[in-house]
């Protein structure tokens, strides 16, 4: 008999709050301590009809995974929606009118190179259309010390993996989001060092948690969240997922990361979630819960130890936590 081990951070069904039902934003937004001018009023403008009207609308909802559930409700989409990291818009949390104006998301094709079998790049919508699509709960737990919980749409990235079929000898996945300063403003900052970067290695690329996300709250990407493609490892800390991604490169090099690049004192390669290991400088034992406010503990790997933490073993002399 197949008994199924309900792991810590699941929940049931029921438990998980539906998007539509909010707290009042202002009240959610005065208790998260997010004031001073960071909050705006009313719904979250977007460009009209931008969803309804993707190629890939049709996609959605798409079927939830119910292994992926959470131990909290989910944040809202409007709270998530107006509390940003994308610098490629800027560096402040309300980027969010400026890339639903200007960041244009078709025509869109992602590149699949370095060690594969065969180079290529693909239409986004193509790429999409071959993946097995489906809903996953997961949580999302920032470098800052803020977290929240996302519905994602998207696919496994090991199915994309299999689809890239990279050379037995790539040992890491390199990703890059698009390069294109007419129309992300930060792009114009050129002490920063464009395109934002990420890597994983082919083990955590290809373990079940690592996600593709084409979609949220059961739509289509919104432009802040990083359309039309992006990353979501909720092991670690948020900067590993990379939004808008033009890029895949297979690679027996160690990706040097956007943020490595800037602060290598700072932010490393590995970027696990470890309330033990403070960032240096602020502490990681807690987290703000974005639309709550509440401060809660942190967990070893956000909670998905379980999951991934047989991934590090033998690597204990790196700096798997920052
Ligand atoms: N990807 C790109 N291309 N540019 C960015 O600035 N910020 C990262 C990550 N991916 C970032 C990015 C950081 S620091 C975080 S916490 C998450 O995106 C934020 O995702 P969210 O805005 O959907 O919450």
């Amino acid at each position: 008999m197949l008994i199924k081990k309900r792991r810590r951070w699941e929940l049931p069904d029921r438990e998980a709050t539906p998007e539509d039902m909010f707290l009042n934003r202002r009240q959610i937004l005065a208790a998260a301590g997010l004031g001073g001018g960071l909050i705006l009023s009313g719904a979250v403008p977007h460009v009209a009809g931008a969803q309804e009207t993707s190629p890939i609308a049709d996609l959605f909802p798409a079927k939830r995974n119910e292994a992926f559930k959470l131990d909290r409700e989910l944040t809202p989409e409007d709270v998530n929606a107006r509390y940003n990291n994308f610098y490629e818009f800027g560096s402040q949390k309300t980027i969010f009118p400026i890339a639903e104006e200007q960041l244009k998301t078709r025509p869109w094709t992602v590149a699949i190179d370095g060690m594969v079998e065969e180079e290529k790049t693909v239409d986004i919508d193509t790429l999409i259309r071959a993946m097995p699509v489906e809903e996953r709960l997961y949580r999302h737990r920032c470098v800052e010390a803020w977290s929240m919980t996302v519905p994602w749409t998207g696919f496994p990235l090991k199915a994309l993996v299999d689809y890239a079929r990279p050379l037995g000898s790539a040992t890491y996945v390199r990703f890059e989001t698009f390069l294109d300063a007419s129309m992300a403003p930060g792009q114009r900052q050129v002490w920063y060092p464009w395109p934002y970067v990420e890597g994983l290695t082919m083990a955590e690329a290809t373990n079940d948690l690592a996600f593709m996300v084409m979609g949220a709250y059961g739509k289509p990407l919104r432009n802040q969240f990083g359309a039309p493609l992006r990353l979501a490892t909720p092991w670690k800390y948020g900067f590993k997922s990379i939004k808008s991604i033009v890029r895949l490169t297979f690679t027996d090099k160690r990706p040097v990361s956007f943020w490595e690049t800037i602060l290598p004192a700072e932010y490393g390669f590995w970027a696990n979630v470890n309330p033990e290991v403070p960032h240096p400088r602020w502490s990681q034992a807690t987290e703000q819960v974005l639309h709550t406010g509440a401060r809660v503990p942190t967990l070893l790997y956000n909670g998905y130890g379980p999951e991934v933490a047989g991934l590090y073993t033998g690597l204990e002399a790196e700096p798997l936590y920052m």
